[in-house]
């Protein structure tokens, strides 16, 4: 698929801004007004805090490409995924004009970003278990349409969306598929990363907050054909990855096996958290899940929902979305225990 014909014509005519640090990282730097004489913080994990970070992310991207066996060339790193998702609307949908597809229910952040640049979300429903209709996706595709967000396992609903469809649609579409795996390491399904070899119209996002447990760091990535990966180096802005969240990512890197042991253990919480649910009378459906949360419905969520938070139980009330419907987080099993205890006296 020919992507530059995807993109918004102001952004392929752009001359980025060069920064000081995208040319030399080294030597006696009186190129970029920093403060020479130092920091008022001396310095961290052995990185000069008066000097600008690398723009273009080469450490961490060598490190997440080896972790990942992917290309690091492939590879872009923005502040979180979400800063992923408002940059690829913004190369991709020219606002007012083109529109994106939105496969509901689903993360929130997709329509917001889309609404902020004013670009219009379609939504698509999925069907009753919660994949999305082929025929429907198509038929709701325009001329206009550039992107279409996947999300996969999805929130708030939990399931792997299937790998089957995703590649009927990347082949189908004229646009670029976004396929979003921020719980994917939750899943026993595998990663689709490798698809964006395949196909040049697919982008694979993954982040640090979830299985990582660093949310508060603000790291997230994605994998994606050479041309897309450097239309998004092309409009960040110079120095979006700050040396702190790099240091700490390189660290957790090292360190992935804590990851995993979070991740062996989240699992087996979300079982026990399951099987628990599904034995509290007032709770009328339990959805199966690949995420580190759960989608369960009951008659009067929101009071349900209201209830738990004045006992300073707080999870998320889903029902605008899907009807009657709660998620919750998988906890620790004291946090699980107490949740579970303070839904059946408010149920
Ligand atoms: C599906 C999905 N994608 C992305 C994000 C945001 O990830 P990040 O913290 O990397 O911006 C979330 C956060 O809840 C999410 O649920």
């Amino acid at each position: 698929m020919n992507v530059e014909s995807l993109v918004r014509k102001n952004i392929l005519k752009l001359k980025p801004y060069t920064s000081a640090r995208g040319d030399y990282l080294t030597g006696i730097l009186l190129d970029a007004n920093e403060n020479s004489f130092g920091s008022v913080i001396d310095e961290f994990q052995g990185e000069e805090l008066n000097r600008y970070p690398d723009p273009n992310h080469l450490k961490l991207r060598k490190e997440i490409g080896s972790y990942l066996n992917v290309d690091s060339k492939k590879l872009f790193i923005g502040v979180g995924s979400d800063e992923i998702i408002d940059l690829l609307i913004r190369i991709f949908c020219e606002p007012k004009t083109d529109n994106a597809v939105i496969l509901e229910p689903t993360y929130g952040m997709y329509k917001v970003a889309c609404e902020i640049n004013d670009v219009a979300a379609i939504p698509v429903m999925l069907d009753e278990s919660f994949q999305p209709v082929i025929k429907n996706v198509l038929g709701s595709v325009t001329r206009k349409t550039k992107l279409v967000f996947i999300c996969s396992p999805n929130n708030p609903t939990g399931n792997v969306i299937d790998s089957k469809i995703i590649s009927d649609l990347a082949r189908s579409i004229n646009g670029i598929i976004v396929i979003d795996e921020a719980y994917i390491e939750f899943s026993e399904k595998p990663s689709l990363i490798n698809m964006v070899n395949d196909f040049s119209n697919i982008v694979v996002m993954r982040t640090f907050s979830k299985a990582w447990g660093m949310a508060g760091v603000r790291c997230g990535y994605c994998v994606a054909s050479l041309g897309i990966i450097n239309l998004l180096y092309k409009i960040k802005l110079p120095y979006n990855m700050n040396k702190l969240t790099s240091g700490m990512v390189l660290k957790a890197i090292i360190n992935y096996r804590q990851k995993d042991k979070f991740v062996s253990a989240i699992i087996k919480e979300r079982n026990y958290l399951m099987q628990s649910l599904n034995k509290i009378p007032g709770i009328n459906k339990v959805y199966p899940s690949e995420g580190n949360f759960i989608l369960f419905e009951c008659g009067n969520a929101t009071e349900i929902y209201q209830k738990l938070a004045r006992e300073k139980i707080i999870i998320r009330d889903r029902s605008s979305q899907i009807k009657n419907c709660l998620r919750v987080s998988v906890g620790t099993r004291e946090q699980n225990k107490i949740f579970l205890d303070e839904l059946r006296n408010a149920l």
